[in-house]
């Protein structure tokens, strides 16, 4: 019988996210999955409270991690996944590879032309690249990256054992779907995408990029990091009884009227680079674009 990993299920509040630390039982070889790195934007600060919490995970339980899997680029939060791999490295674990679908190509040359990323901050960005259905292992547990394109076009999921990580390709049943209109973006593909993982058998976990529980009192729940394919082919809301066109339709209409994320220009700007920050300049910090929409008399 195949084996199947431990999963560890990490909860970052602020932006609802859930991360992930999967190992093998055996080999104690592991993976984190979409590591969030906390930021404060009213005060221009990133703290690693949520990151030192998963190497804390991982160190207690004696793994050695591997992996830092990237679903996609985000767009409403920054990865951990360079600083882990930093700290790891600097108390004695192997070099973690941080590993991203190969479309992410896609995503950086859009990113970095606006704004203005020097080719050199992104080229080395990501340790390895997966090519759709790329077979890889954790210890004795068998996984597979799947690509699964349409929320943004770089999307992967892994398949870790019986589990798959599918990011923001399909939320929880009574959320249904994510948005489509990040560069590359399309909905289309989103169906099928969110097709292909309910054609998994149905005791198969698929484990969510997001959570946002409903707070009203008739629907209160905690946020949860998994849900069955069958609870999904029976209930969720954006696809179990709708066909493709009036999907295709309904997702491009939702997505015109919805803000844009909150972090999206911080969040872009540093997911492209692997979750390293912009190149010090010579006053030693830091320094992101922000881009804001003015009237065009204001523009000199
Ligand atoms: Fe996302």
């Amino acid at each position: 019988m195949a084996m199947e990993p431990i999963v560890h299920t990490i909860f970052e509040p602020k932006t609802c996210s859930w991360q992930y630390v999967v190992a093998c039982p055996k080999e104690k070889e592991a993976a984190i999955i979409d590591p969030v790195l906390d930021f404060q934007p009213s005060l221009f600060r990133i703290t690693t409270e949520s990151a030192d919490a998963l190497i804390d995970c991982a160190l207690s339980h004696g793994y050695t991690v591997k992996m830092l899997l990237e679903t996609h680029a985000h767009g409403d939060h920054l990865s951990a996944s360079y600083y882990i791999q930093q700290t790891l490295w600097s108390r004695g674990q192997p070099h973690a590879q941080i590993c991203i679908g190969e479309n992410i190509t896609v995503v950086q040359a859009y990113v970095s032309h606006k704004y203005r990323i020097p080719k050199e901050e992104i080229d080395d960005a990501f340790n390895h690249l997966f090519q759709s259905d790329e077979v890889f292992s954790l210890g004795d547990v068998r996984c597979t990256a799947l690509h699964l394109p349409g929320h943004t076009p770089d999307h992967m999921g892994y398949q870790i054992g019986s589990n798959v990580f599918t990011g923001d390709t399909m939320f929880h049943p009574d959320i249904g779907s994510g948005r489509c209109d990040f560069p590359g973006g399309d909905a289309r593909k989103l169906f099928r995408s969110m097709k292909r993982l309910l054609e998994l058998p149905p005791e198969t976990k698929l484990y969510t990029g997001h959570d946002y529980p409903p707070s009203n009192e008739s629907t209160a729940r905690q946020a949860t990091p998994y849900v069955t394919v069958g609870e999904q082919q029976q209930n969720n809301k954006h696809v179990k009884d709708s066909t493709e066109g009036a999907f295709v339709q309904w997702r491009n209409a939702r997505d015109e009227v919805m803000p844009e994320p909150e972090l999206v220009h911080q969040a872009m700007q540093v997911n492209v680079r692997g979750g390293k920050m912009p190149r010090k300049s010579h006053h030693g910090k830091a320094y992101m674009l922000y881009l804001i929409e003015v009237p065009s008399t204001l523009i000199c």
